[in-house]
């Protein structure tokens, strides 16, 4: 019987198991689960709700103890003894921080993390990523309309007409596909560009304008991933942008590459041209953020403009975001089980998430990035 275990992390709120998928564990995959006491608290799920269908809810100690299989939402740094002899299932960012990988070079260590998730159809109920994503363009334009001085749509009034705002939203992947349409749900105006050109017609079909910067690189190996630019490509891109960044009211900033820094799309010069009182919301702070003035995990103000440097929005919608994180888990872990041992190493699921294997990083992706 594999033995899982739910710690408690203090950094966020989240949880990846919500009681409807602790009772498939137990029911349909026959798991025991050893589950921290209020490690679902804060998203919203009591240990009454745990216990009642079954969960063992218990203090850290018995978790570490008991679980071979250990799931966490972020890197914890561990003590070596407290992973020893287990599967580790997180979401570590590791093509970014390739050093949190050592807390799991152990020789009795298997690690999977699920942002490393292929980009497939098969895949896509176990996508993390875009799970998260997905809340956090979402949640992106509603943090700004909260901060913004303005209302978003045009309203008519007995004392006049209030036009629309402009929402400029900068990467057009999952977070800024879904910050599109939350945007234009609101009655803002949008404009929307991305390097890839298939978002193109994804950002048109959203009813938004795609402004368009030609030459830029794509490569199909890269699983639908952009990839980078050269500096030419993106100090035209910043030009073109710079006159759309100086008559939005709410940028929002979506754009990344996996394992790089994020690409520098808004220059300082143009959110210095802003009206007071405008807002940038930059999803891509973590890694480095695609205005030049962010700072990550904070919330600025330069001339007038506020700037909040946030890449963890869906930690704001804990209880939705915890139940998309627990079917996400839920789907790979049953797609696990249910592969057999023998036939996992060619597995593109199961394969593309192993990251450490008996200690040793077996990821082809990571060993590559390292490499570079
Ligand atoms: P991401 O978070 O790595 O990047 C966000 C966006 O930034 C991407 O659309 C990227 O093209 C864009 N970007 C990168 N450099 C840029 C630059 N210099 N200027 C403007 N934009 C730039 O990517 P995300 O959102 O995780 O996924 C990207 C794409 O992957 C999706 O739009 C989709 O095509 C594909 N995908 C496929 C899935 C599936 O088939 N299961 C699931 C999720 C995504």
């Amino acid at each position: 019987m594999n033995k899982l275990g739910i710690l408690i992390d203090e950094k966020d709120p989240r949880v990846c198991l919500n009681p409807a998928f602790a009772k498939r564990y137990i029911n349909d995959l026959k798991c025991a689960i050893y589950m921290e006491s209020n490690a679902g608290l804060k998203a919203g799920y009591t240990n009454a709700d745990f216990s009642a269908v079954g969960v063992t809810v218990c203090d850290r100690q018995t978790v570490l103890s008991e679980a071979d299989l250990l799931l966490t939402i972020n890197h914890i740094d561990f003590q070596s003894g407290e992973i020893a002899n287990k599967e580790v299932i997180s979401i570590l960012n590791p093509l970014f921080y390739p050093e949190r990988l050592e807390t799991y070079m152990l020789p009795s260590v298997r690690l999977f993390s699920l942002d490393l998730m292929p980009r497939t159809s098969k895949a896509q109920s176990m996508d993390v990523l875009s799970s998260m994503a997905s809340l956090a363009g979402y949640k992106s334009v509603i943090k700004a309309a909260d901060l913004q001085s303005n209302v978003i749509p045009m309203l008519t009034t007995a004392a006049g007409t209030v036009k629309p705002l402009k929402v400029l939203v900068l990467g057009a992947g999952v977070a800024g596909l879904q910050a599109i349409a939350t945007a234009k749900r609101l009655g803002a105006v949008v404009d929307a560009f991305d390097v890839r050109k298939s978002a193109g017609e994804e950002i048109k079909s959203l009813g938004a304008n795609f402004i368009e910067v030609e030459g830029a690189a794509e490569n199909q190996q890269a699983g639908g991933y952009a990839i980078e630019q050269t500096q030419e490509y993106l100090d035209r891109q910043r030009d073109m942008i710079d006159k759309y960044v100086r008559a939005a009211s709410i940028v929002i900033c979506t754009a990344n590459i996996p394992g790089k820094k994020a690409p520098l799309l808004v220059q300082e010069e143009s959110v210095k041209n802003m009206k007071p009182g405008s807002v940038i919301i930059d999803l891509a702070a973590e890694q480095g953020g695609n205005c030049a003035l962010t700072e990550n995990d904070r919330l600025i103000e330069v001339n007038g403009v506020r700037i909040l440097g946030e890449s963890f929005l869906a930690r704001e919608l804990a209880q939705t975001a915890s139940n998309l994180l627990s079917a996400n888990y839920f789907n790979f872990l049953k797609h696990y089980f249910d592969t057999a041992a023998e036939n996992r190493a060619e597995d593109p699921i199961i394969s593309g998430c192993l990251t450490i294997d008996n200690g040793v990083l077996v990821n082809d992706r990571i060993v590559t990035l390292v490499n570079q």
